[in-house]
């Protein structure tokens, strides 16, 4: 049979080519176990050879499920987020669901390639773990498939979340550092835009007020997550020649990029400075100093978010919309109490 010419490759056009009945070349593309194997390689060939593309989303409106599911990250080498895949996939497959990631590092054109891929009908759900993203609230065609926010949060919108506790374990951590005597305590922004940098702010500025200190915006550097603007951080501190007595970054990456360049300008993490960290990724513990740090319920988070997502795809009620679960303080090396013998300042 010859290729059509001009026009799109229909199933009528794959039957024809691999000699079978178009609903053989339907149950072949979409339930391949249950057709022959000779059968199944003939359609696939015909498949390929005319460059039929299947209408996704036509199949789906009969067969109603792709049984796939799409999470969205803002960064796939954030270490953060490994177990909390971990706890979606578990899920997932448990529950015969496969998961494609989405990598968007915060590129709009990645975005809204994935906007296409999910109006297109190629996903059940969608797990949103960016809270920049351009797949927004207000986008009608996510609006139109189950969704859940988990980690971050895109602002004003009004899917189901999970979340850490972010606030209070910040306060907890910032108490913890006063706890040992410091009085100076700086603090390393995240992205600036993030809501949870903006709760983790607010929950270390809870604690100064709980110890009876002010906050001291030379005392505050900005950050974005990432291991060198941890770097950068300490940059500021030294060259201002203001180094903090502790020093609580928002994210474990940014800690391990600031105890390194104290390090390396000989000003030694504990002894000359107490740093926290916020996350428990894996190296944190294996870090030298091991860093003292708030361990997120990574995998839960994850495990329980896919969950509400999954009653969504099936139409069930929710219990809950906003699940926020405990974080737990972790002390380690990087933090001590304050050496009698320090100045005031
Ligand atoms: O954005 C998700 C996570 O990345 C946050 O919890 C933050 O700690 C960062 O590491």
């Amino acid at each position: 049979m010859d290729e059509p010419v001009g026009r799109k490759p229909t199933i009528s056009d794959v039957a024809n080519w691999a000699g079978v009945s178009t609903a053989t070349v339907s149950r072949a593309l979409a339930a391949p176990e249950k057709v022959r194997l000779r059968t199944r390689e003939a359609v696939v060939k015909a498949v390929r050879e005319i460059g039929y593309v299947p209408n996704l989303a036509a199949r789906n409106l009969r067969t109603s499920r792709t049984r796939t599911i799409l999470a969205v990250l803002p960064d796939f080498s954030n270490a953060f987020f490994s177990l909390v895949l971990r706890g979606i996939s578990d899920k997932l497959v448990a529950q015969g669901y496969s998961l494609i990631i989405a990598d968007t590092r915060n590129d709009p054109a990645r975005e809204a390639q994935y906007a296409e891929f999910i109006t297109a009908g190629r996903v059940d759900g969608v797990l949103l773990l960016n809270g920049r993203s351009l797949l927004a609230a207000s986008d009608v065609r996510l609006s139109k498939t189950p969704t859940v926010s988990l980690c971050e949060r895109i602002p004003g919108a009004a899917f189901p979340h999970v979340e850490t506790e972010n606030r209070r374990a910040a306060r907890a951590v910032t108490s913890y550092l006063a706890s040992l005597g410091h009085r100076r305590i700086g603090y390393v922004r995240g992205p600036p835009t993030n809501v949870l940098e903006h709760e983790r702010f607010a929950g270390y500025k809870d604690a100064l007020r709980d110890a009876g200190m002010r906050l001291d915006r030379g005392l505050v550097a900005e950050g974005d997550f990432s291991l060198a603007s941890g770097e950068a951080a300490a940059e500021t501190y030294l060259a201002a020649r203001a180094i903090p007595h502790a020093i609580f970054a928002c994210n474990d990456a940014m800690a391990m990029g600031l105890i390194r360049r104290l390090f390396a300008a000989g000003v030694i993490v504990p002894r000359d400075v107490s740093v926290a960290g916020f996350d428990d990724i894996e190296f944190a513990e294996a870090y030298n100093p091991a860093i003292t740090t708030v361990r997120q319920a990574r995998w839960e988070i994850g495990e329980r978010a896919a969950s509400v997502l999954l009653r969504l795809v099936d139409g069930e009620p929710l219990v809950e919309r906003e699940i926020r679960l405990p974080a737990e303080l972790v002390v380690r090396e990087s933090t001590a109490m304050r050496a009698p013998q320090c100045p005031e300042s």
